[in-house]
């Protein structure tokens, strides 16, 4: 993580200095898919660019296909040129790029196959000066992990030397496992051959900038710690919400779902992010420590504090959209969960009695993802906000996306002879505040993994946590099919009983 504090307790290490990274090889597997083309290309194109690579590093992409590695680079620029912050124009700096970008056919499930592919890397640790540290990454299939951790094993390739020389560190894209026993069992076997030190399990939304500013905001700033705590603060909301569908994935998202898919991750962190106990230093033991002791101290969600939804047919931005059933790829009859709504709660000192209400879904009015803490109410009410009501609770909004940035709501008053309050938006736009550009967050974890900075990262017990949290309600799901599916329009905020989940306590979604 580049704005890094220290890593020892003294004084914090002034940011931005590019550090000295160790010469690497960055083996993709599952080069020919769609993460390599839309997110990881970019994003080590983007590294360049900005001069944040080693000196002496080569990417070697492996798949079944059978490419030439010029087809490949071919490939690799139209990806970089769609979906890269960088366009490479200026073709000399492509070419220099491209130079270091080779590719590899290679059939993971094929032992013969890492026979050769040990071989090579020699061949290109030689070319490119690189004494053999390697960053692995799965960017495959997750049936895949389990044989391709294995033969990695079994041809020597999962080693790890001293630091400098010789490492290597592999990269698991989620979903690790689909609920605690699988989980548990890749995690078993992936211990065994490499060192928990030397697993990367990679969720981006930790890489985005707004993510990490959760713990700058909380633990830079001696104002809110007073108050993060049940003592002020009435609930907290999470919402990632999508506007999109689920474009060609219905192979693996029939098979996910919205729980599965966003959930025990992508939004578990966040609460974790927002619940956890400030760090005994910003590093990765006390951060992943601390982020499990959240889990620790929660209960399975049971059906009572869920509700899910599936989207039919509507219009987003004034275009008809069909429904989930008529995806390409899903059935007509598909009891898959393309918006899930849960309330956790955090049975500790700081927590007990603040529900945290998480919401997630796919063709959702908008994108956007946020945090919305409520505090309580004060304690008399003095001032109404018009004759008739009582003022607006206070809300600190933290945006990650669009429009990133926070905003916290307080009353002020209404110019006028009269004493009534008004709400209104104290606001910070990371585009108003800081005039560059933030990288995207498989930028700041691809260089993470590359130093050796896990902080960012899953750890294994984190996720089997996870999944124990949500198997007890994923199994009664999974027994009981929807009976009203599709029940909400593309282009809504998700089903009416996920309104309910809070109205009936006299509380409201505030993103909508
Ligand atoms: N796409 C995303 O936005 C996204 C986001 C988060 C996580 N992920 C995760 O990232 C992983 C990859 O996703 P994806 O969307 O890129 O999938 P994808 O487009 O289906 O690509 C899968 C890749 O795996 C390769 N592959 C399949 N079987 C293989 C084998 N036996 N040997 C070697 N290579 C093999 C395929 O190449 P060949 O067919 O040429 O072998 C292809 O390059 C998945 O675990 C997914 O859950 C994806």
């Amino acid at each position: 993580m580049r704005a890094d504090a220290s890593r020892t307790q003294q004084t914090p290490r002034p940011t931005s200095a590019p550090r000295p990274l160790d010469p690497c090889g960055i083996v993709i597997f599952g080069a020919s898919g769609d993460l390599t083309a839309r997110l990881l290309m970019p994003a080590l194109y983007d590294l360049a660019e900005t001069k944040n690579l080693p000196e002496n590093f080569y990417i070697l992409g492996a798949a079944r296909k059978p490419l030439s590695p010029e087809q490949f680079r071919n490939q690799m620029q139209a990806a970089v040129n769609e979906f890269g912050r960088f366009r490479p124009e200026d073709q000399s700096k492509w070419k220099e790029f491209a130079q270091r970008v080779n590719y590899f056919p290679v059939d993971a499930k094929k032992a013969e196959d890492y026979q050769r592919l040990r071989e090579h890397l020699k061949e290109l640790d030689r070319q490119y000066g690189v004494p053999g540290n390697y960053l692995f990454y799965l960017a495959v299939p997750p049936g895949l992990y389990s044989p391709i951790v294995e033969q990695l094993g079994g041809a020597g390739l999962a080693a790890s030397g001293p630091r400098g020389r010789g490492w290597t560190r592999i990269v698991l894209e989620k979903p690790i496992g689909h609920n605690r026993e699988s989980a548990r069992r890749l995690n078993k076997q992936v211990c065994e051959i490499f060192q928990e030190e030397q697993v990367y399990r990679i969720d981006h939304f930790l890489g985005k900038e707004t993510v990490q500013n959760l713990a700058v905001f909380r633990f830079a700033n001696g104002i809110f710690e007073p108050i993060w705590n049940r003592n002020f603060i009435d609930h907290v909301q999470i919402t990632v919400a999508e506007d999109i569908g689920i474009g060609h994935r219905a192979g693996f998202y029939e098979k996910a779902g919205a729980v599965q898919d966003m959930i025990q991750n992508h939004l578990l962190q966040l609460l974790c992010l927002v619940a956890m106990e400030p760090p005994a230093s910003f590093e990765a033991t006390p951060v992943q420590e601390e982020k499990v002791k959240v889990l620790q101290c929660m209960r399975a969600v049971n059906t009572g504090n869920a509700v899910r939804g599936q989207y039919g047919p509507g219009r987003i931005d004034g275009k008809e959209v069909a429904g989930y059933r008529q995806e390409e790829g899903v059935g007509p009859n598909s009891a898959t969960e393309t918006f899930a709504a849960v309330k956790f709660e955090i049975e500790n000192w700081r927590w007990a009695g603040v529900p945290f209400y998480v919401r997630t879904g796919k063709r959702m009015a908008r994108k956007a993802s946020e945090i919305t803490i409520q505090f309580r109410d004060a304690p008399l009410t003095l001032f109404a906000c018009t004759a008739m009501q009582p003022c607006e609770p206070n809300l600190l909004t933290l945006r990650i996306q669009p429009n990133e940035g926070m905003g916290l709501r307080v009353i002020a008053k209404t110019p006028g002879l009269d004493v009534i309050g008004h709400s209104v938006q104290l606001d910070f736009a990371y585009s108003e505040n800081f005039k560059q550009e933030s990288p995207s967050g498989y930028e700041t974890l691809l260089l993470d993994c590359m130093e050796g900075d896990p902080m960012l990262f899953a750890r294994g017990d984190w996720i089997e946590r996870s999944w124990e949290l949500l198997d007890p309600l994923l199994k009664v799901w999974a027994e009981n099919p929807p009976k009203d599916f599709p029940n909400y329009s593309a282009g809504s905020w998700g089903p009416p009983r996920a309104d309910e989940l809070l109205r009936r306590v006299a509380r409201q979604w505030h993103l909508r």
